[in-house]
């Protein structure tokens, strides 16, 4: 059986926790890590497809790994569960959803309802990420009892995922730590906090209109009466319809920070990525801190939207970066072997004869976020006293969710009576972190009078200073007004290299043009945060410019720790005189070979494209239904075609519908959304039944 368990990662500690748990799956008996979710263990093993559609038995695998899609359902001890959010437990028979699920044999689970425990609080917080964390420290220091409710086993959401540094400020918002660290130390702060009741394991499944709220807390459901409701849930990851979609290997880059920063599991070996933005482009980074191959980014657009720092890191190593270019299909029979893309042109359309295909096993979706607001919808709508932050309100890095966590917290508290205010810098703070990426500008200045000096390659408008509060000279100022603005080096240098380590885009490199008297070579000190091994003492290296471009060679004269980053290493390259102002990286991927406009390559049909995962609805079949009824009522498509109404409740497939409507040239102002009403996921039956009855 393949073991596919990360032992060694740059950041990561490996997690020498034994396989003690023993379970089986469809008879097999698995070792997995004691807690760890079922699906985790399964990729473990090198087990991707969990079992077969009801419908037309297609390969059913993971998708969001964050409970939303309902695509990884597996039979846990005769029960339906989403195996990304089911931990595996000693003893656990798991089995393949292969076909409809019958209901236990000896059902003597329960057989009478219970009496729904009812809590009162003040304020309910939905989702324990950056900006629920935030809020509820906030709160929490003026007394107010708060329940934090979310559906994983721990606080943090999505930064504990995040192994990368943040930008921002440091002195405001934790710029240069990395997001996991962030994570651990708001969780210790809200977990020490007595005013917050922290719910782990308990998805909050509707809001009703006499205000009570369902949660299912550790598998009992249970209604909260909250005086107010913060909805902190975060965002959940677009999906994009293409042939070959549905096949298992192809995920969301949610899903595979989730395997692999989270769980320490390599589930690929050769990755293709869809989408440029930083999402994509740090997850490209991930694959590579874990030893995996990325073999390419596809950009629709023709410029990649993430930060320009994120972008030039990864071409320095060598990943290619596709923009005007799709993914036309994904191929394989029961799971992903090749990816096929081409250019398109201005319209976004494939132009023929431009295909390319690259053998992959994993293809992974960073096509954007969309909030999760179905719970704030129904709360507004039945009048309770609503806020929002974080994701959940306006999609934006983390750093601006915390910001946005402590700002709602406090127009609470004000709304409470309490006599506190918004300090004005918060807003300007959350309104930058916010901001989109700016204008790039391409200019650098090297200092002709001196030998030792930072370059910095930070060119674009990004919301990030931490360089500037790093320099003991300060010798690295900003003059705009704006931390938007552009670091710039001017004065003098100690070479000490903090502003080289504290970087978070990685994007300065330390000059030492007096390491070699003769003028034949020059020191450069670049930042390294990959695997040991990946280049080694004495290595002659490929250099590369600011982005990626090819400038000559180096040989490696040292590699150590920074004494000012944990876990980020600074590599010292002896480079020819003359290009040591250029030198930004080393080159370390090879480009995969790749063949052009193979006869091969078929035109996608519209009805390989899966559009329902859950129903197994494709394309073809809304697109003749939109024709031929004229409806503009995407819940007259539900009820016809069952578009939606499967375990995820259209979470994955509404946006979808919605681009097929616009596609047929239909206004969306024109199209009914569908309704939402609770539940607004799977509730087990039981979760409504006492225990004791059975
Ligand atoms: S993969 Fe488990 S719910 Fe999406």
């Amino acid at each position: 059986m393949i073991e596919a368990r990360i032992q060694k990662h740059p950041i990561l500690s490996e997690d020498k926790t034994p396989e003690s748990t023993h379970f089986t799956f469809n008879s097999q008996m698995i070792k997995a890590k004691p807690g760890e979710m079922i699906s985790s263990a399964l990729f473990a093993h090198g087990i991707h497809i969990f079992g077969h559609h009801a419908k037309d038995n297609s390969p059913q695998g993971m998708f969001c790994a964050n409970g939303q899609c309902s695509q990884c359902l597996v039979i846990a001890n005769g029960i339906p569960v989403k195996s990304c959010i089911t931990p595996v437990e000693e003893g656990m028979e798991v089995r393949s959803m292969d076909g409809l699920s019958a209901l236990l044999k000896d059902d003597n689970v329960v057989k009478k309802g219970g009496e729904t425990p009812v809590v009162d609080t003040q304020v309910l917080i939905i989702g324990g990420g950056p900006a629920g964390m935030s809020a509820a420290i906030e709160l929490g220091k003026m007394g107010i009892h708060c329940i934090i409710c979310d559906d994983k086993q721990e606080l943090g959401g999505k930064l504990s995922l995040q192994t990368h540094n943040f930008f921002g400020s440091i002195r405001d918002c934790f710029a240069g730590t990395r997001g996991m660290d962030i994570g651990d130390d708001l969780a210790s702060h809200t977990e020490n906090d007595k005013n917050l009741d922290i719910w782990l394991n308990s998805p909050v499944v509707g809001v009703f209109s006499d205000g009570f709220v369902g949660v299912i807390k550790n598998g009992i459901y249970t209604f909260v009466k909250p005086e107010r409701v913060l909805i902190t849930a975060g965002a959940r990851e677009k999906t994009l319809a293409f042939p070959g979609c549905d096949l298992p290997g192809v995920y969301g880059a949610g899903a595979f920070q989730t395997l692999v920063n989270r769980d320490l599991i390599k589930p690929t070996d050769k990755l293709f990525i869809v989408g440029g933005g930083n999402v994509g482009l740090i997850g490209a980074y991930h694959a590579l801190q874990a030893e995996i191959d990325v073999i390419g980014i596809v950009e629709a657009l023709p410029e990649c939207g993430g930060y320009k720092v994120h972008l030039d890191k990864i071409k320095r190593l060598g990943i290619p970066i596709y923009t005007s270019h799709t993914v036309l299909r994904a191929e394989g029979c029961d799971h992903l072997k090749r990816v096929i893309i081409c250019k398109i042109d201005n319209k976004f359309k494939p132009i023929k004869g431009t295909e390319q295909i690259f053998e992959a096993d994993t293809l992974l979706i960073a096509v954007g976020l969309t909030p999760v607001d179905e719970l704030k919808k129904q709360a507004e709508m039945f009048g309770l006293k609503t806020y929002a932050a974080g994701d959940a309100d306006v999609i934006a890095e983390a750093s601006a969710a915390m910001f946005s966590g402590r700002i709602t917290a406090r127009q609470m508290l004000i709304d409470m009576g309490y006599d506190v205010e918004i300090p004005p810098e918060w807003q300007e703070m959350v309104d930058i972190l916010r901001s989109k990426p700016g204008q790039i500008k391409k200019t650098f200045s090297f200092p002709k009078d001196k030998d030792v000096y930072p370059v910095i390659r930070c060119v674009q408008e990004i919301p990030c200073n931490p360089c500037t509060e790093a320099c003991v000279l300060q010798s690295i100022k900003i003059k705009e007004s704006s931390m938007m603005g552009r670091p710039q080096f001017e004065g003098d240098c100690l070479g000490c290299c903090r502003c080289v380590s504290i970087c978070p885009g990685l994007a300065i490199t330390l000059v030492d043009k007096g390491y070699d008297k003769t003028k034949k070579n020059a020191r450069v000190i670049i930042p390294w945060e990959l695997p040991d091994g990946t280049i080694k003492l004495g290595q002659k290296v490929t250099t590369t410019g600011m982005e990626g471009e090819i400038i000559g060679t180096g040989n490696v004269i040292a590699i150590k720790e920074s004494d000012w980053q944990d876990r980020r290493r600074l590599v010292s390259l002896e480079v020819p005189y003359n290009d040591v102002d250029l030198v930004a990286g080393i080159r370390i991927i090879k480009p995969q070979e790749k063949k052009i406009g193979l006869k091969t390559v078929k035109t996608p049909l519209d009805e390989e494209v899966v559009i329902c995962r859950c129903e197994r609805v494709n394309k073809k079949e809304i697109v003749e239904y939109i024709k031929k009824t004229g409806t503009r009522d995407i819940n007259a498509v539900k009820a016809a075609l069952r578009v939606g109404m499967g375990p995820c409740g259209g979470k994955t497939c509404t946006e979808l519908v919605m681009r097929i409507f616009r596609e047929l040239g239909i206004d969306i102002k024109d199209v009914e959304p569908p309704v939402d009403r609770p539940f607004t996921q799977e509730v087990p039956l039981k979760a409504f039944l006492k225990e004791e009855e059975t």
